[in-house]
């Protein structure tokens, strides 16, 4: 099937089989940034937005995408530098695996428009998974994220 959508803001054409995962075919297209972890929709790794919402692109057909907008964290990083600033100064990562779906998630939170508290913040990201942090430093990051 012929998938057409936006993704990162720009006009996206692919041939793509009636099974494929949305998280497979931008890895093909070279947007590794986006990690599959678990690959059963439990860990969060391969989050991206859908329009405005984020969705687990391991559990997405990618023909579900089809005239709709995608975000990856490639994009999210271009057009929210603040994410980037914000894990960077508060060390909102180690190993980088869940990164990506943490920064996605934050801007996910963003394009909301309002100021979540730490708990529902703490809500948001639970289906995000970090082995490494202990997400004390994770969540200061969004926080700071939502303030730039
Ligand atoms: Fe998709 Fe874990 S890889 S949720
Ligand atoms: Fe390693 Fe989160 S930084 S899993």
């Amino acid at each position: 099937m012929r998938l057409r959508c936006r993704l990162n803001g720009e006009p996206f054409e692919a041939e793509v089989a009636g099974d494929a995962l949305l998280l497979d075919v931008i890895r093909e297209h070279g947007l590794t940034g986006t990690k599959e972890g678990c690959g059963v929709g439990v860990c969060g790794a391969c989050s991206v937005l859908l329009d405005r919402d984020p969705v687990s692109s391991c559990l997405l057909l990618a023909g579900c995408a089809r005239d709709r907008e995608v975000w990856t964290v490639e994009g999210v990083a271009r057009r929210f530098p603040e994410i980037v600033a914000a894990f960077s100064a508060h060390e909102g990562l180690q190993c980088g695996a869940c990164t990506p779906g943490q920064a996605v998630m934050a801007a996910a939170l963003k394009l909301r428009g309002h100021r979540p508290g730490e708990e529902e913040i703490r809500r948001f990201l639970a289906g995000n998974l970090c082995r490494c942090t202990g997400y004390r430093s994770i969540v200061d990051s969004v926080k700071a994220a939502l303030d730039g």
